[in-house]
């Protein structure tokens, strides 16, 4: 542990990571390396002979296929009968290895995480970007099969780098002017294949961070009549990432390209770079629906959960029909200048054996949330 630890710290210290505002930049860091420590973790990939046997990624592949035909369709860039499929035996050679096939990254739920969200497919609420249909595939790694009760929740700042039902400084101009929207966070099951569908945008940038999706994965929920849920367990918290090349294409067009705040790229994220050891895969596949970014776009993605792992998201704020109001003692209370949650990053310029005091217990913590 302390070698690591101390590389860990060297990083940081050498990318100046710790002096940004999004200082849990740190705790994301070590509840990663944590997750990747981890002897029980198994990612999507160790599961492919299993999921080509049954059956499942062919029948996946040429879902998914049909979707993005159907979208076209439906747009007008293509007919009923233009469908052209691409060879399901090399997509199943593939699986696993190709690029956003797989994913299994662990990480935390961030400052702005809004518990109570609505369950629904549509959470674009009036915000404008790069209208994405979003499919993802949730897989038991315990079992290697799909997950067909779980609910799975996004979240993802608008395109200007905001998120909707929090206040905080560095959020936007840091007024509570996005408290009241609940813009780009929702809920979804997964249905008999394991597969949850939203429509989003692809999220804009913000100081500290690449551009990425929130997700939480839940189990055993209980269904509110208010088309909420409550209650259950969570084993997993992760993020998505887009290919750099074409999230350049998409921060060049409108809205995002009045996004005034420093852009972190992927290679300079030191957690998508965490992500992206072990085998993990935690892009999104995007395609165009049309033939530029404006006409739509598809993304997929499969998650690798265990769901008897049980993690703690510790939500700042849960909406209400009055908006995101306030968790009482949640640990991002104040981000980033006073939080408990904010850590070394958060204001207070700490000492090395600070670091690595704290770096011990976020690790042990996350062993005993694993078990
Ligand atoms: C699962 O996906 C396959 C392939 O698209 C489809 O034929 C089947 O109806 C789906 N099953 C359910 C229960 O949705
Ligand atoms: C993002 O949200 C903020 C706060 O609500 C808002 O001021 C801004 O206009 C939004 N960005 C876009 C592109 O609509
Ligand atoms: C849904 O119902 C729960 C339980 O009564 C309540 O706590 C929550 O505030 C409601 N959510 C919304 C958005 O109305």
């Amino acid at each position: 542990m302390v070698p690591l630890l101390t590389t860990l710290t060297a990083a940081l210290l050498a990318t100046g990571a710790v002096a940004h505002p999004g200082g849990h930049m740190n705790r994301d860091v070590l509840r990663r390396q944590a997750h990747l420590d981890h002897p029980e973790r198994r990612s999507v990939e160790h599961c492919k002979k299993d999921l080509v046997a049954s059956g499942w990624v062919r029948e996946q592949h040429m879902r998914r296929e049909a979707r993005l035909h159907e979208l076209r369709v439906a747009a007008g860039f293509a007919k009923p009968h233009e469908l052209v499929r691409r060879d399901p035996a090399e997509v199943e050679e593939n699986y696993g290895a190709e690029a956003a096939c797989t994913l299994d990254p662990e990480v935390t739920e961030g400052p702005y995480y809004v518990a109570g969200e609505l369950i629904r497919k549509d959470l674009l609420t009036g915000e404008k970007g790069a209208i994405t249909h979003f499919d993802l595939n949730i897989i038991d790694t315990s079992t290697c099969k799909p997950i067909t009760d779980a609910y799975v929740e996004i979240w993802g700042s608008n395109a200007t780098g905001v998120y909707t039902g929090v206040q905080a400084r560095g959020n936007g101009d840091g007024s509570n002017s996005a408290v009241f929207t609940n813009a780009l966070r929702g809920v979804q099951p997964t249905a008999a294949n394991g597969t949850a569908s939203f429509i989003t945008i692809i999220p804009g940038h913000y100081v500290g961070r690449a551009n990425h999706i929130h997700t939480i994965i839940h189990h055993g929920a209980k269904l509110l009549p208010n088309n909420t849920i409550s209650g259950g367990t969570v084993s997993h918290m992760g993020q998505f990432y887009i290919e750099q090349n074409f999230l350049g294409q998409v921060e060049k067009t409108s809205p995002y390209n009045t996004n005034k705040q420093k852009q972190t790229l992927n290679n300079q994220d030191i957690l998508l770079n965490m992500g992206k050891q072990g085998g993990d895969d935690p892009f999104m596949k995007v395609s165009l629906i049309g033939s530029k970014i404006e006409d739509g776009l598809y993304a997929y993605v499969d998650v690798g959960v265990n769901p008897k792992a049980t993690r703690k998201p510790d939500p700042v704020n849960f909406w209400t029909d009055k908006g995101g109001i306030p968790v009482p003692g949640s640990g991002w209370a104040g981000y980033p200048d006073t939080c408990r949650n904010c850590g070394f990053g958060g204001g207070r310029p700490p000492t090395v054996k600070g670091r690595e005091a704290e770096a011990e217990a976020e690790i042990e913590v996350q062993d005993l949330d694993a078990e």
